[in-house]
């Protein structure tokens, strides 16, 4: 792969296929320490990256850009409206902090993180609130309190007012199903550009695909490469000493055969290269890979079989 494909979105706006994933973990010194690993990222070429306010990383991606010295017009930064921000802030104020954090002044996507909206006390930082979750979770107890207000639909109007004004060039949704879609189509009046889901040959959602192909909506792949249980997969591995290329490679090769964005995450600079150079996979191999679909999730339901508060059904799942 000579240079980074970039994908058409329905405003026009063409995105680098191949993004940065820039979740890096739950301590304030792991979000700090990832500076050095987006300023690698942007060195070997990467000019997509994948953040959001929940992270905790808006400033240090910031930090590293500023480091970095690239122009901002040559960089595409996606953040997310953290899940309680809807019942807390308005989105605008929402969105405004997240731009401070990052140090520019609008955002080339913009996304609603989930369908539901967390209950959440005021102040609390995101990897804070985040640690204390994690630990509930573990205790076997329900992590994640919800709101049955703003609805999703609601929220989405200032999303759209922020598109409007140019301070999110693009807005979209992450981790919306066909069900959550629908609803959220009964009263949008921008249609989201992109959804953000959890996406490998392990979970392959076809319908889902051919679902936002019809609405306009391009999906963007996280978890893109389903980690060592697809990684070590035997076809996958046989597809890999074909293609004289890594399992990883094979798989996020896969994803831009269907159309989707990558946004792999790697600290390690020859990893980040490699993701960014893939081969081109033959039709029939991109149907056998395809084939391995089990509907296997990795983002996991919590002790109550709820996922951050909703059932899957609720999600649509
Ligand atoms: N919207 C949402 O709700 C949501 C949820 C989850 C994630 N995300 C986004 O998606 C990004 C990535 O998600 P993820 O971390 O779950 O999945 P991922 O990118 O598929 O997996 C990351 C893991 O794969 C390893 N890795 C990366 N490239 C590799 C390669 N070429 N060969 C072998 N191992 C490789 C990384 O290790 P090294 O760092 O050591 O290379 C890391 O442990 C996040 O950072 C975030 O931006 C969004």
């Amino acid at each position: 792969m000579d240079s980074v494909p970039k994908f058409k979105l329905n405003t026009g706006a063409q995105m680098p296929a191949i993004g940065m994933g820039c979740w890096a973990g739950f301590s304030e010194e792991e979000a700090e320490g990832a500076v050095s690993w987006f300023l690698t990222a942007l060195k070997v070429g990467y000019r997509h990256f994948d953040t959001a306010w929940m992270y905790g990383t808006e400033k240090y991606l910031g930090e590293a850009i500023r480091q970095s010295g690239i122009p901002r017009e040559e960089l595409w930064i996606n953040t997310k409206l953290a899940w309680h921000h809807p019942g807390l802030k308005t989105v605008e104020e929402s969105l405004a902090e997240s731009l401070r954090n990052l140090g520019t002044d609008y955002v080339d996507s913009y996304l609603l993180h989930w369908p539901q909206v967390v209950d959440w006390p005021y102040g609390v930082g995101a990897l804070d609130m985040l640690r204390k979750a994690a630990k509930l979770f573990q205790e076997g107890k329900e992590p994640i309190a919800v709101r049955d207000s703003p609805t999703f639909n609601e929220t989405w109007t200032g999303m759209e007012a922020v598109y409007r004004k140019g301070k999110a060039r693009n807005i979209g949704v992450s981790n919306f199903s066909v069900k959550t879609l629908e609803k959220l189509l009964e009263t949008a009046k921008v249609v989201p550009a992109i959804d953000q889901v959890e996406l490998h040959p392990y979970l392959v959602q076809e319908d889902l695909r051919t679902y936002c192909d019809a609405k306009g909506i391009r999906l963007v792949a996280y978890t893109a490469t389903g980690y060592n249980a697809v990684l070590t997969n035997p076809l996958i591995v046989e597809l890999a000493e074909k293609y004289k290329a890594s399992p990883a490679q094979v798989v996020l090769a896969w994803h831009l055969a269907r159309g989707v964005i990558v946004v792999p995450k790697s600290a390690d600079p020859q990893r980040q290269r490699a993701n960014l150079n893939l081969p081109s996979l033959e039709p029939g191999d991109v149907q056998r890979i395809s084939a391995l679909d089990r509907n296997e999730r990795y983002t996991k339901a919590g002790p109550t079989g709820k996922a951050n508060g909703w059932t899957h059904e609720q999600l649509g799942w």
